[in-house]
């Protein structure tokens, strides 16, 4: 019979629990905080899948350990493809506390294994999408790119619309809407000088940011838009 043991007490750990919790699935957990060393391989025993949901430098001597025991094993590190466990990776971002219960039957895994689901998540009905290894770095580039990105530009952002004394509220209000665009139509959620091709604006937003690491940013943001939008150009002919 299918029953997890979920390695780790972190931010991956604690939600991954909630998930199996409210799929019905049987698990246990192992912490360094809880539990003792050796009891690592008493609760693995018991287990038919062993989930690292622990720091990433931590998955590779956890394989090396518990290798030998014969049981599924995953981890969810966006950046490593590590011989012996199964990568699971959830496109998401978790915060310290748990979500609503209905955020965690759509939570979404991509992977790079090649054993079937019913293997390798039994009992989890969440969607999961495969990818080739080699594509793996690519994939991660991107939710690094976009997902940290966003959130340093937002905090940016926030902060100094604090400091120029705007009420939170109209900071949030833009927030809320650049993101509700871009959720209803991506293609025309993009506004402002970039689309227009306002060099004398953009110029102006450059040279007001000096001494600040985030002109660099925007410099290369602007690079970034023209050669994409010439690839895209090239492509269409
Ligand atoms: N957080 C996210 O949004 C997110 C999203 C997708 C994937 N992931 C992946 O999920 C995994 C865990 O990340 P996290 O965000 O949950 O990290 P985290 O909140 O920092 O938690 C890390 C956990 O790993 C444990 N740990 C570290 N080294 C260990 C060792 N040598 N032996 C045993 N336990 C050890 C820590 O235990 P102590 O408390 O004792 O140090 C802690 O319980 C990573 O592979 C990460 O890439 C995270």
């Amino acid at each position: 019979m299918t029953r997890y043991l979920v390695l780790g007490s972190g931010r991956w750990a604690t939600h991954l629990q909630r998930l199996l919790t409210l799929s019905r699935v049987d698990h246990l957990n192992w912490n360094r905080q809880q539990h003792a060393d050796a009891e690592l391989e008493v609760r693995a025993a018991d287990c038919t899948h062993l989930w690292l949901a622990v720091s990433d430098q931590a998955i590779a001597p956890l394989t090396e350990r518990l290798r030998s025991l014969d049981k599924t094993l995953l981890h969810s590190s966006g950046a490593l493809e590590i011989e012996g466990t199964h990568s699971v990776h959830p496109p998401m971002s978790f915060r310290p506390s748990l979500y609503d219960d209905d955020f965690y039957s759509r939570l979404a895994f991509v992977t790079t294994s090649t054993l079937p689901r019913e293997r390798l998540i039994p009992g989890l009905a969440n969607p999961l999408s495969v990818i080739p290894p080699e594509k793996k770095a690519f994939y991660h580039a991107m939710c690094v790119l976009a997902g940290n990105g966003s959130v340093l530009l937002w905090q940016k952002f926030f902060r100094e619309m604090q400091d120029l004394g705007l009420p939170p509220e109209t900071a949030r209000q833009y927030c809320e809407r650049v993101s509700e665009n871009l959720l209803t139509d991506p293609a025309t959620a993009l506004t402002g000088p970039l689309v227009r091709g306002d060099r004398m604006t953009l110029l102006k937003n450059l040279n007001s940011l000096d001494n600040d690491p985030y002109q660099d940013v925007l410099q290369a943001l602007i690079q970034a838009y023209h050669q994409e939008s010439q690839r895209q150009k090239r492509g269409s002919v």
